[in-house]
């Protein structure tokens, strides 16, 4: 069978980035730096992500080598073994993820809509209680959900280069204006040194044990590592991309944006005075209120709004592939039926998600509404194992000459050669250990 194959280097990084660059880099990441010491937690996170690299490598080497889906990765790497275990973690990840991700999509379509109508301005009576009247109702972010999950779909049934390519290369250049566009606008808000003081003054007080694993959590979610969608993603490259330029680009972009994100936001809630440490409901309680009462408001509503939107579209289409690619290639299934399956399992897990906030919140396990439960799960236990298979079958299972081959395209890259014995040294033996501990910090608390 023909592989469907990236088009080119440009957009096949772009789709890299746009699975990276997501809701983690908008909201999590900015409200992280300032409560975790500023300037110490951004050094600190730095240093995270030099670890990530390597893992990050992993995935797409044995993503490559293979040129196979995140299942078929394994067992063809591993013929005869039970590493077909650790592919079906890593494919089933992601739908489960991509159930209640295509929930918040849902939310930030229906404040695109808000903000189209104007309904971010401060004589508005709802302004107040709009996130909760949105979360607990049941048809609206339904509908929402669903149309979000559709917007995707029809973006994966174009195939990888029309569809995810093609998409990914003009929407990332255009997020990037765009972000760069709202730091802009909220940096020259008067007082907003204020924002950026409290977001970059370091505070080596507040490093330690739980703050360091906090971090090296957030960029293991940030590059969308550990669970087979960069290993799909890097199966449709060909055998002379640079493996390591693409580890180290995605990195570096997915950081940048983080960072601007972070200048976007911050300043302007200091200067409206709102509470810097709202975390998750940041961006959906707190910032309509900003916006309601910053001069051009609206205009900067919309294309925040929008910005959310396409970095989730960029995300969710990432999630998406994985459960599609492995359908065709395993089950033999048309694209369109693939696509087909992987939307009516994860609208059916979006719908259960998006009800525990209003019909069905008494469902809780552990304390945990059904959303939470598919979060907690997927980012504390489920990525974390995959990570871990993931490095223990590249450092220990494949053989270290087929890793470097793969990593030196058959011993052209010179210089990736030379790297090489470090970044195998990392692969085998700290990142396994850091994984660890992650995992053991979950469930300490
Ligand atoms: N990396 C994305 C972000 O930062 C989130 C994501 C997680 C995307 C998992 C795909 C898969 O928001």
């Amino acid at each position: 069978m023909n592989r469907e194959k990236f088009g080119s280097r440009f957009g096949a990084l772009m789709a890299m980035v746009g699975s990276a660059v997501g809701l983690g880099n908008m909201w999590r990441f900015p409200y992280m730096v300032g409560t975790n010491g500023g300037g110490a937690f951004v050094l600190v996170y730095l240093l995270c992500m030099l670890l990530c690299l390597p893992i990050f490598l992993s995935e797409i080497i044995a993503g490559r080598r293979s040129k196979a889906n995140a299942f078929g990765a394994y067992v063809r790497l591993a013929p005869g073994t039970h590493w077909g275990l650790a592919g079906i973690i890593a494919v089933i990840t992601p739908m489960i993820i991509l159930s209640y991700y295509s929930v918040v999509g849902g939310w930030s379509l229906d404040y695109l809509l808000k903000a189209l109508s104007f309904e971010f301005n401060s004589t508005n009576p709802e302004l107040g209680s709009m996130f909760k009247d949105l979360s607990i109702s049941t048809w609206r972010p339904l509908i929402m959900h669903s149309a979000f999950l559709l917007l995707t779909s029809l973006i994966i049934v174009s195939g990888v280069s029309k569809g995810i390519e093609g998409f990914s290369k003009v929407m990332m250049p255009t997020l990037f204006l765009l972000v760069t566009l709202m730091a802009v606008r909220s940096a020259t808000l008067p007082g907003a040194s204020e924002g950026f003081r409290w977001l970059f003054t370091p505070d080596f007080g507040k490093v330690n044990v739980t703050m360091v694993l906090s971090a090296l959590g957030q960029a293991f979610f940030s590059l969308s590592i550990g669970f087979g969608i960069m290993m799909t993603y890097a199966s449709y490259l060909d055998s002379d991309a640079n493996l390591f330029h693409f580890s180290t680009r995605t990195t570096i972009m997915d950081l940048v944006f983080s960072l601007i994100a972070s200048c976007a936001i911050m300043p302007a809630v200091f200067v409206f005075g709102v509470d810097p440490t709202s975390g998750p409901g940041l961006v959906y309680e707190t910032l309509p209120f900003i916006f309601s009462k910053m001069p051009l408001g609206n205009v900067v509503a919309i294309i925040f709004f929008l910005t959310l939107l396409v970095a989730a579209l960029t995300s969710s289409i990432s999630l998406y592939e994985v459960g599609v690619a492995y359908l065709v290639e395993e089950k033999k299934v048309s694209r369109k039926l693939a696509t087909a399956i992987v939307f009516a399992l994860t609208w059916t897990g979006g719908v259960f998600c998006s009800l525990s906030f209003g019909p069905l919140s008494d469902a809780t396990l552990f304390g945990l509404n059904i959303f939470s439960l598919f979060d907690y799960g997927s980012s504390n236990v489920l990525i974390v194992m995959g990570s871990l298979c993931l490095v223990i079958f590249v450092g220990w299972q494949m053989k270290k000459g087929d890793v470097k081959e793969e990593f030196t395209n058959g011993g052209t890259l010179a210089a990736n050669g030379r790297i090489f014995n470090i970044l195998y040294f990392v692969i085998r033996w700290i990142a396994p250990v850091a994984i660890l501990l992650i995992f053991i910090s979950n469930f300490l608390g």
